[in-house]
């Protein structure tokens, strides 16, 4: 039987996966990446799941790629394969929510895997860095995109630029991480934001992450456009009737999630 590197649990309608690769700080191999894929996508499928978090140990989210399994690989090698296409690239079109609950390390491949769920709850041990320029290559897996947009320009090309690594305070001043929170109080902490998340009308919140996602890919005017679309499509919902009608009656909304 294969190993398994990613563990699997459900809390209520959250989805909890949690890299389990301790002996490399749950380095990201390819058959990491298809594990965590498939189980992403079982979630996706489930209807009684509306939000996932994907977290990693107490001492690293991700310490990136494994460098031992690629430092002996051609060119050829990684182009044919398209290496950190595949499920990797696959990742990003998750439509349910996903929150990154990172403590430790999230470097070079952690850093991108964590900027490529919907945002990052972090632990005050939290360390986030592209170093991949020590090891004479650059980040491969959204680094150069994602985080000038998460961080500005100044700032991602002095982490690109130099490897150095950033503090959690530092992430967080910058716009990389959503919240801090004592290292204890992680997990507690993302999988509350994940239960209150999927507790919302999912149809809402699918339409909201793609509105929001949109805005990075559109201009102003055709992301207006999809937004405003999308708010009048949810009129089509029973959970805008419920929603609505639970505010005017003062109650709960009870969201079927359709
Ligand atoms: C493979 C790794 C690894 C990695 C750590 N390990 N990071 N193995 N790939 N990315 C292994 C170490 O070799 C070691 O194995 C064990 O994990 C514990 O690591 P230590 O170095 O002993 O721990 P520590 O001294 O606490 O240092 C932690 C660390 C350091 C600062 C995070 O491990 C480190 O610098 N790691 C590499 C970080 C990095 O460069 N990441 C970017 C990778 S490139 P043994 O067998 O000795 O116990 C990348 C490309 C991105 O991500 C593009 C695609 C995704």
């Amino acid at each position: 039987m294969n190993e398994s590197f990613v563990k699997v649990e459900t809390r209520g309608r959250v989805g909890l996966l949690t890299l389990d690769r301790p002996q490399v700080l749950n380095a990201l191999s390819n058959e990491v990446i298809d594990q965590l894929y498939d189980a992403i996508q079982a979630f996706e499928g489930d209807d009684n799941i509306g939000a996932m978090v994907l977290t990693g140990s107490s001492k690293a989210f991700a310490a990136g790629a494994d460098i031992s399994a690629m430092a002996g690989w051609s060119y050829m090698d990684v182009y044919k394969a398209d290496y950190l296409g595949g499920k990797w690239e696959d990742l990003r079109r998750t439509r349910k929510p996903i929150i990154a609950a990172v403590a430790g390390y999230a470097l070079g491949g952690g850093c991108e895997l964590a900027m490529q769920c919907d945002f990052i709850i972090a632990a005050e041990n939290a360390r986030f860095g592209q170093p991949e320029i020590k090891l004479g290559v650059i980040p491969g897996y959204g680094g150069t995109q994602r985080l000038p947009r998460a961080v500005g320009k100044a700032k991602a090309m002095d982490l690109v630029l130099t490897g150095r690594m950033m503090d959690v305070h530092e992430a967080e001043r910058a716009g990389l991480v959503a919240r801090i929170v004592p290292v204890e109080r992680l997990l507690d902490e993302a999988l509350e934001a994940a239960a209150t998340i999927a507790s919302m009308s999912l149809p809402a919140v699918m339409m909201a992450k793609e509105c929001v996602n949109r805005s990075f890919e559109a201009t102003l005017d055709e992301s207006l456009l999809f937004e405003r679309r999308n708010f009048h499509a949810l009129f089509a919902t029973e959970d805008q009737k419920e929603g609505m009608q639970a505010f005017v009656e003062k109650r709960q909304p009870d969201f079927k999630h359709r």
